[in-house]
């Protein structure tokens, strides 16, 4: 069960509908089942809008929202319950138990639905459905709507217009509410000390998955079952690759390693990176370069706040980076020309930062009639600059070669000072090398 409460799912329902409008259906599927191989799937990870929704898990099943409709608001479709299956596949609500325990008004088996929806559909005038995204859906979406069409003689009146569930719904998911906030604080206090514990372990000669293993112990420990995403666990140069998710080398004295690893609790997500040396002293080419990362990463805590918008984190680590760069003589030229025309990224790639949430690159539009949007309190995001120098970049000193850093957690967007989630992670030289050598 969800550790949200039933009143807090019915909010969210309630606010979704309100911006719906009257005389709408919103049909939200759930993920579907991946297949492994043989006879075995993947974990199953309930569609996050779903999840939102209703903290429902099961697969095959389908939520129905009518803003307006006099027998109830709230229908769903599930598994019915099955003793002979529920041995094999565990315990499922049934119809009963999404009344009882999701809030739902009605409830009818995923078996029923081909007879039901359409019954539904009839009449309203928008539907609200994420197109696209459930390819066997949309298709059976279709033929319900084709049915009601051909008994248009009839008077049947089928919907005419389809509306992307997605912006409205996003809107929502992108601020989270405060117990969505406590949450995600608890994901990232777990996913910290996970971090907390690979720093300590960490010796030359292990390999990368160790460290991997002793982050899923700390996350599997805490009652986070899962990461948020794979765990990145790159040494040496294997830290320039953005997504390594090998983790199947030899870390070596005199590396680096940088982590980027997060669980998931509750059906929320944590996002870290830490990069420390794998010996637990840094080199003075490494401590050049991981100052420049922390200033960059702490220009850009200052520019997140209510009425500043979205990119502004992402140019202040750009300048600090690309200044940093240009003084240690890895970049040659002006500072603004350079920052002008992106002089920067063959060493710095990507954005400071995303939305976090249910899903780890979260919901949520960063821009709004074509301009940055405005930061507000309670939306959640990364913090994550970085320099990569390429193990085959010849136009620097061989001493920067292979360098990778990152460093990221994970901040509430407040009205003064932004609150960083996943501080209890070391990130100063002195801090990281101190926690090491104990
Ligand atoms: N871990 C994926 C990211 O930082 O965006
Ligand atoms: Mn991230
Ligand atoms: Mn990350």
């Amino acid at each position: 069960m969800s550790s949200f409460s039933s009143k807090e799912f019915s909010r969210r329902r309630q606010r979704l509908m309100e911006l719906m409008g009257d005389n709408c259906i919103a049909i939200l599927p759930s993920a579907e089942v991946a297949i492994r191989n043989g006879g075995t799937e993947y974990a199953y990870r309930q569609d996050s809008d779903l999840l939102y929704l209703t903290g429902f898990l099961e697969p095959h099943s389908v939520l129905v929202l009518m803003p307006g409709r006099e027998s109830g608001e709230m229908v769903m479709f599930c598994q019915d319950r099955d003793p002979s299956m529920e041995l094999w596949t565990g315990y499922r609500a049934g119809p009963e138990g999404a009344c009882k325990k999701f809030g739902a008004n009605d409830a009818f088996p995923i078996g029923d639905i081909d007879d039901i929806l359409p019954g539904l559909l009839e009449g309203r005038e928008k539907v609200f459905y994420a197109m696209g995204s459930n390819q066997s859906f949309d298709h059976q979406l279709m033929d319900w709507i084709n049915q009601i069409k051909s008994k248009a003689r009839s008077g049947a009146h089928p919907p005419h217009e389809f509306v992307s569930v997605d912006h409205v719904l996003h809107e929502l998911r992108l601020l989270k509410s405060k117990n969505e906030q406590k949450t995600m604080k608890k994901a990232g206090q777990i996913s910290a000390q996970a971090h907390v514990r690979a720093m300590q372990v960490c010796q030359p000669g292990m390999m990368e998955y160790e460290l991997e293993a002793e982050l899923l112990h700390e996350f599997v420990k805490n009652g986070a079952r899962a990461p948020a995403y794979s765990s990145i666990v790159g040494g040496g140069a294997n830290g320039c690759i953005l997504h390594y998710i090998e983790n199947n080398a030899e870390l070596l004295d005199g590396d680096l390693v940088l982590i980027d690893a997060g669980c998931e609790l509750d059906g929320y997500a944590a996002d870290i990176t830490r990069t420390f040396p794998v010996s637990g002293r840094f080199s003075d080419a490494q401590k050049a370069l991981y100052e420049i990362v922390l200033d960059a990463q702490q220009a850009a805590f200052e520019v997140i706040r209510t009425g500043c918008h979205w990119n502004q984190p992402h140019e202040a680590t750009v300048r600090v980076i690309t200044a940093g760069l240009l003084e240690l003589g890895l970049l040659k030229g002006d500072l603004d020309e350079l920052i002008e025309k992106e002089g920067y990224r063959d060493f710095y790639m990507h954005k400071a930062g995303h939305w976090l949430g249910m899903d780890v690159h979260d919901v949520g539009d960063y821009k709004i009639g074509g301009e940055w949007r405005l930061l507000e309190p309670g939306m959640v995001m990364t913090v994550e600059p970085g320099i990569y120098v390429s193990p085959h970049n010849m136009d620097v000193d061989k001493k920067w070669r292979g360098i990778g850093i990152r460093i990221e957690d994970d901040v509430i967007v407040t009205r003064g000072d932004c609150e960083v989630m996943t501080g209890a992670v070391p990130k100063t030289i002195d801090e990281i090398e101190k926690l090491m050598a104990g």
